[in-house]
Parts: C-alpha cells; sequence; structure tokens
C-alpha cells in the first residue's frame, strides 16, 4: 500500500476519538497501515506533538481492550499535531508548508473530514484555495462524513462545491455501516445462496424490518444532533443502505459501480410518500427520563446544550414501499432510536403463513411465521426461525432456530472504520456513496423533514430504557405485525 499522510479534521471531536483513533490503532495492531503513514491531528488547542501523543493515549484506554503498549508506541511514531483553524486561510496556508517542508511526510494525502456537516463546504474550499486539492504530485482524498447535507437542497449544494474543485475519484462519502462485517454478509448470503433467492420476494415475504436501537444517549453532541434529530443522523444514511442491500437485485459483478448503480434503482423505486400520507408513514417521539441498566437518566431536554423547548426526535420510524415487481406491496418498517431499552441493530425478515390451514383441526389454531434474524450488532448473527413439531402424541409445536452464525475471532474483528479507512488507502470506493445514493436517499425522506418542520411545537416522548413510543405499531400493515427487538427466540412460545 502506499504511504501517505493522514490528516483528521476535528481530531478531538467525539467521531474521532470514538471511531477513527480506535481504529487506526486497530488497523496499526493488525500491521495494517502502510509504512510510513503519519497521521496530522488537526485541532483548535495550543498542543504540541507530545501533548497530542499523551491525548490520543488517554483517549484510547477506555476504548480499546488491554491497551498494547509497544503498538501504542507504533501508533505514537506516526502522530504529528497541527494547531489551526478550520475558519481561517492561513491555517491552511501553514498546513501546506508543513506538509511540503516536512521529507518526512509522504506526498499522497487523506483528509478526513470529522467536523461538524456545516463545515465541510468550507474546509473543502479553502484546502483547494491554498492548491492542497491538487493531485500533481501524489493523490489526495476527501473523506466526507455524514449527514452529506441537512436535506435534498444542501446536499446538491454540497456537492456542486465539492465538485468545483476535487473530482469524484477524490471524493469518498462514508456511510460506516457499509463497513459492518454483518451488512456485507447479506449480500453473500442472499448471492451465494441458490435456496434464498425464490424465497426473497413479495410472494414469500410478509413483511422487513430494520432496527437501529441504542442505550445511549446524545454524548456530547447535542449541537450536533440537536438540529440533525435520527431521521437525518442515522435513518437517511445508514437504515436506508441497509435497506438497498436486502432488497436490491444481484448486480452483474462487485465493482463499485455496478453495485452502486443497483442500490440507486432500489432508492429510486421507493413510493414518493405525499405530505398528507406522512404521518401515515411516520413517527417521531423523544426520549423523557428513565431509567438504563438500573440507573436514572436525563431526558432529552435536560441534556446540556439541548434547546429547552427542542421538538428533535429521538426516535423515528418508517414505512416505506419498494414498487418494484419483487417487492411491491411488502412493507419495509424501518426504526432506529437513542436512550433504548438496549444496543441492537438487526435486520428481520418475517415470511409469510403457509396458505393451507392444514392444522385447523387440532391445537394449533395458526402456526407461526417464519423468520430470518440478522444481527448486525452487538453480535453478528445470522439466524432462520422454523416450526418443528414437539416429541409426543399431541400435535404441538415450538419454534426452532437455525443458527448461521460465524462468530468472529478476536483478532479479526475489525471495526467498520477500520476496513473502510484501509479501503481510502487504496483508493477502493464500493463500500462508499456516490452522490446519486445520497440525492435518492434525501427524496425519500425531504418529504417527512419538511411536514415534521413545519409541526415544531409539538413531540410524543418515550421513556429512557424503553423500546420506544407503544404508538409508533400504528404504522403496521396488519394486526399480527408487531416489532422485533431481538434475533433470540421469542419468549412466548406455542405449545
Ligand atoms: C453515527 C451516528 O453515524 O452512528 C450516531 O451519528 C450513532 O448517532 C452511530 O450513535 C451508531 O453507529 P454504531 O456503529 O455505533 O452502531
Amino acid at each position: 500500500m502506499e504511504p501517505c499522510t493522514f490528516v483528521i479534521f476535528g481530531a478531538t471531536g467525539n467521531l474521532a476519538q470514538n471511531k477513527l483513533l480506535p481504529a487506526l490503532y486497530h488497523l496499526e495492531q493488525a500491521k495494517r497501515l502502510p509504512e510510513s503513514m503519519t497521521i496530522i491531528g488537526f485541532g483548535r488547542r495550543e498542543w504540541n506533538d507530545a501533548g497530542w501523543v499523551e491525548e490520543v493515549e488517554t483517549v484510547l484506554k477506555p476504548r480499546v481492550d488491554d491497551l498494547d503498549t509497544l503498538v501504542m508506541e507504533r501508533l505514537a511514531k506516526r502522530l504529528r499535531y497541527f494547531q489551526g483553524n478550520l475558519n481561517e486561510l492561513q491555517s491552511y496556508v501553514r498546513l501546506k508548508q508543513r506538509i511540503e517542508e516536512d521529507p518526512n511526510l509522504p506526498e499522497n494525502i487523506v483528509f478526513y473530514m470529522a467536523i461538524r456537516p456545516a463545515e465541510f463546504g468550507v474546509v473543502s474550499d479553502y484546502l483547494a484555495e491554498v492548491g492542497l486539492n491538487s493531485q500533481e504530485d501524489g493523490w489526495r482524498r476527501l473523506v466526507i462524513e455524514k449527514p452529506f447535507g441537512y436535506d435534498l437542497e444542501s446536499a446538491q449544494a454540497l456537492d456542486q462545491r465539492l465538485h468545483r474543485h476535487y473530482t469524484e475519484e477524490q471524493l469518498f462519502r462514508i456511510d460506516h455501516y457499509l463497513g459492518k462485517g454483518m451488512v456485507q454478509n447479506v449480500l453473500v448470503f442472499r448471492f451465494a445462496n441458490l435456496m434464498m433467492e425464490p424465497l426473497w420476494n413479495r410472494n414469500y415475504i410478509d413483511h422487513v424490518q430494520i432496527t437501529h436501537a441504542e442505550s445511549r444517549g446524545i454524548d456530547m453532541r447535542a449541537e450536533y444532533y440537536d438540529s440533525a434529530g435520527s431521521l437525518r443522523d442515522m435513518l437517511q444514511s445508514h437504515l436506508l443502505q441497509m435497506l438497498t442491500l436486502v432488497a436490491m437485485e444481484p448486480p452483474p459483478n462487485l465493482d463499485a459501480e455496478s453495485l452502486r448503480d443497483e442500490k440507486v434503482k432500489v432508492l429510486k423505486s421507493i413510493r414518493p410518500i405525499p405530505p398528507s400520507a406522512v404521518h401515515a408513514h411516520a413517527y417521531r417521539a423523544q426520549y423523557g427520563r428513565g431509567m438504563i441498566g438500573g440507573e436514572k437518566v436525563k431526558g432529552y431536554l435536560d441534556e446540556s446544550g439541548v434547546a429547552p423547548n427542542s421538538t428533535t426526535e429521538t426516535y423515528t420510524a418508517l414505512k416505506l414501499y419498494i414498487d418494484n415487481w419483487r417487492w411491491r406491496n411488502v412493507p419495509f418498517y424501518i426504526r432506529t432510536g437513542k436512550r433504548m431499552a438496549e444496543d441492537v441493530s438487526m435486520i428481520a425478515i418475517r415470511f409469510r403463513h403457509p396458505p393451507q390451514q392444514l392444522f385447523r383441526e387440532t391445537q394449533l389454531e395458526q402456526i407461526k411465521p417464519n423468520w430470518l434474524l440478522l444481527g448486525i450488532s452487538p453480535k453478528e448473527s445470522l439466524r432462520a426461525e422454523l416450526q418443528i413439531k414437539l416429541p409426543g402424541l399431541e400435535m404441538k409445536t415450538r419454534t426452532t432456530t437455525l443458527d448461521a452464525s460465524s462468530y468472529a475471532h478476536e483478532n479479526t474483528r475489525l471495526d467498520a472504520y477500520a476496513g473502510l479507512l484501509l479501503d481510502v488507502l487504496q483508493g477502493d470506493h464500493s463500500l462508499f456513496l456516490r452522490y446519486d445514493e445520497v440525492n435518492w436517499a434525501w427524496q425519500v425522506v425531504d418529504p417527512i423533514l419538511k411536514v415534521w418542520s413545519m409541526e415544531r411545537d409539538y413531540i410524543h416522548t418515550y421513556p429512557a430504557g424503553s423500546w420506544g413510543p407503544k404508538e409508533s405499531v400504528r404504522l403496521f400493515d396488519k394486526e399480527d405485525q408487531y416489532w422485533r427487538h431481538s434475533v433470540e427466540p421469542e419468549l412466548e412460545e406455542r405449545y
């Protein structure tokens, strides 16, 4: 792999601390970083290189298991600090000088925008103004975090702004969900197993659920979160990406463009939600006070930095239909929430009931339908629930699970960010978003954003530590549909 200089804008921020630095550490541990790669932390604080190394160590200690001193020493050798102000041209002039004048800094450069979305445009413009976008001496790549834009219009404006100075090949719009092992496994599961394909459509699937629930709140991110909300923060990006992988047609090959073409087709086929139908398709709520893990936690409005009358949603549930031959009229229920009962990300696919009521005359009034459960986190898992007859004279059944999970060995378990960072270093765009994907994803949620932004005087609440507002079940099309909270077999069994 070619050596490069890796510049992190927002080096002391939440994303750098929670995701990027641990990912870089893990890559260092796995000896996957190019030899002379150097990591520059761009921050406002008055630190020198040693201060930054100390800070990185403090950040990593609670976030990685058993911080290894040798690995930390190797990582420390790569770390440099650059004190600068994102909003001052002069800082970029100095940054350029520093990179050019230090013979130890490789010429290829990655600029990682671990900053507030409102700053993406400013930073990329300044970089270009001082010529740091030019690829004359080595490549220059820009990694842009989500949300890409604030709505459809601002996303378009941001994209045009970026394209004034950068080619598409230089841009890496990251959605870290695409780096998660299980999310990629959806493709393997669907397209490497012939037996799934005939079942994967409206004839056999009753509905699909995609859930991302977190027990944590908004941490120290009120400034960003209060103006974003869960629809922008999670749903427009991560959850719609998962939906595309579940719903897409097999691509002709695994090239970045072929994959993204198929994902775009899915997004384009999502039935638009007219303003009058927003309430039938979308439900939002905000967490109030509650208990998590036996401890009292604050409600959203009590979090520091949140406006006292904020109606920002921390929970969103959506019902979408994909109007194509495979999926017409199969509801996709998608939900995400902060301060929920547990941390779980999963895809649950419920099959239809068998057409014949063969067991009508027996004690089994209605057989439970099959579920296919794909656990994304905290554990990757892949399970199918089937019905079997209990031994004995009577006709009784129970649910059994076929478990095809392959639990990653500790050493091979790298976080999504680690894999994606390697892709950036290698210039592989397959797991990054093309602008038309982002654009179509905004088109899906834009009508909801518009209606919600006009209804700012009231929002439903749910207690922190719960599974979200019970009223969200009104999105379900049928009485026998309900939220599935876990990949574990459900407790009440039909005996
Ligand atoms: C981020 C969101 O993109 O994803 C956060 O901004 C969220 O609000 C996070 O907590 C969830 O990702 P993960 O990988 O921790 O499940």
